[in-house]
């Protein structure tokens, strides 16, 4: 008897459809159990698994008969042992434990121990909708994965714990109820582990974040070590808008395609905060392996991505990141192709003024040659400045400010006020979009100055010699500050504002 089931196999954040076929021929001589159709090292180990998994869970394994499994189509390279357990759903088909019609219409994915108990699979959100897709009605998988895969509102999703339970709910023996999209986790209910309330002081850099969350701007924070960069760039992820539905999709998909915690109980409903250290891998930042993953700048699509000691970064990886951040994907190249990966995420990166960190401070003595400073700045290079529109100094707290013991504001009632700035993008952009995205010819239409502001603009020109590009960023981060305080004409006292975070030489 010939079985087919239905399966999936995913290529970068896709879900490709697999059909596995299983034949079984009286043996002649010691049985072979085969696997065809570029199996991948763990597909190959999945037999042995299967093997003990089918007689662990004592049901009946095929005596004397050579197993001829075929994965198809031949062309994609399947990955992962998500193959487990409808390989063995497909041999006890073949063998007539399960009956063979019931495989028609139904998906099945999971990684099985050899007891025969599931383990959760990858990318099991892009599975589903892949599955809803192409017609599937029924989908089989991991239990730990079911209320992820529930986003595919229509698809009759079943999360099972052992291989045992996905053949009784094939028989029709036991019943099970399918897993329905829970609703009810509206991204307002987030909750973060930070907030801005915890922050003594540092008016100025909050309000900078404030900016960068409404206007999606990327910001580079300079300070002196201690000073509280890496505690501000935490907390901007708690005040940009709650995710859309559509966006949690999108983030959950990217996430669990990598393998990443925190997307097994249904969406990822938080903005991510990504912060990988500076020796990281090209691979793990920029996306890629053998079976390209997204990498950190993947993870941090919709959300923020911080680099820390910015200029310690190798500079290939720095400049990979001028393509995620000008067209919001990255690409990473495979052996024939390439991939894609959204990466549309707010940069934050941080710095030292100098390599020993004191420059400028009243406290301590710099010890860098004015070289060593200049080396240290240039390695973040133009073409990423450029993309940069704010740039903060982060001073240490003054000793008064630590002492300050008034209640700081809460990272909820500044998102208030980022929504409403972003409200008004989208009503200006006639989609969602944000100030930060502005081409050059948006910005002439879209940042109008009055006879005072085109003053202010005149006198930084010539005053402070600043290139064409610098002046664009002052007039983008100008119109969000004139977004937040719900105007439409761009003023005096915006572009003031947005001179303070133009780029210093140094
Ligand atoms: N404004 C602040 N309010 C409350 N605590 C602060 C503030 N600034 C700094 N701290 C405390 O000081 C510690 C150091 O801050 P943080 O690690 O953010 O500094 P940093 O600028 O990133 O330093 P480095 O350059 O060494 O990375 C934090 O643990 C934080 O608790
Ligand atoms: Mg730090
Ligand atoms: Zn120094």
């Amino acid at each position: 008897m010939i079985s087919q089931a239905h399966s999936a196999t995913l290529v970068g954040i896709e879900a490709l459809p697999i059909v596995i076929e299983v034949d079984l021929v009286q043996a002649s001589g010691e049985p072979r159990f085969t696997l065809v159709g570029l199996p991948d090292k763990a597909v190959e180990e999945s037999r042995e698994r299967v093997k003990s998994a089918v007689r662990n869970s004592e049901l009946d394994w095929p005596r004397n008969r050579n197993i001829l499994v075929n994965l198809a189509p031949g062309d994609i390279r399947k990955e992962g042992p998500s193959l487990d357990l409808p390989i063995a759903i497909a041999i006890a088909a073949a063998h007539g434990s399960v009956p063979i019609s019931e495989l028609e219409g139904t998906m099945i994915l999971g990684e099985m121990g050899l007891d025969g108990k599931l383990r959760p699979i990858d990318g099991a959100v892009s599975v589903a909708l892949m599955a809803l897709e192409k017609g599937v009605r029924r989908l089989i998988l991991p239990k730990q994965n079911a209320a992820e895969a529930a986003v595919a509102v229509g698809l009759e999703v079943y999360g099972v714990e052992s291989l045992i339970e996905a053949v009784e709910l094939l028989n029709g023996s036991s019943l099970f109820t399918p897993t329905r999209f829970d609703a009810s986790a509206p991204s307002e209910a987030v909750r973060y582990e930070v907030d801005f309330s915890d922050v003594k002081g540092q008016r100025h850099a909050i309000r900078a974040l404030e900016i960068a969350a409404a206007g999606g701007h990327n910001i580079l924070m300079v300070g002196p070590p201690g000073s509280g960069k890496t505690m501000l760039a935490r907390r901007l992820s708690t005040i940009l808008p709650p995710l859309a539905l559509e966006e949690s999709i999108e983030v959950t998909r990217v996430h669990s395609a990598a393998g990443q915690k925190g997307h097994k109980t249904g969406l990822v409903w938080e903005r991510p905060f990504r912060s990988p250290h500076h020796s990281a891998s090209y691979a793990a930042l920029v996306g890629g392996g053998k079976n390209p993953k997204p990498g950190e700048v993947s993870l941090a699509h919709f959300g923020v991505l911080f680099m820390d000691e910015m200029p310690e970064f190798d500079r290939t990886v720095l400049e990979a990141l001028r393509q995620p951040l000008e067209d919001g994907v990255v690409t990473v190249a495979r052996v024939q192709n390439t991939l894609t990966f959204p990466a549309e995420c707010i940069l934050v990166g941080a710095m030292n003024p100098c390599p020993c960190g004191y420059r400028g401070l009243p406290e301590q003595k710099c010890v860098s040659t004015p070289t060593q400073c200049v080396r240290y700045a240039s390695k973040i290079s133009g073409p990423l400045l450029d993309r940069i529109d704010i740039h903060l100094e982060v001073p240490r707290l003054k000793p008064d400010e630590l002492l300050d013991m008034a209640p700081a504001e809460d990272s909820s009632t500044i998102r208030a006020r980022v929504v409403a700035a972003r409200e008004r993008q989208t009503k200006r952009f006639g989609q969602p979009r944000v100030n930060a995205k502005m081409s050059p010819r948006q910005i002439r239409e879209m940042v109008p100055l009055d006879a005072e502001g085109d003053a202010l603009m005149r006198q930084v020109a010539v005053r402070m010699n600043i290139s064409g590009r610098v002046f664009d960023r002052i007039l983008r981060v100008g119109r969000t500050i004139a977004d937040l305080a719900g105007e439409d004409q761009v003023r005096k006292v915006h572009l003031a504002e947005a001179v303070q975070y133009r780029e210093k030489p140094w």
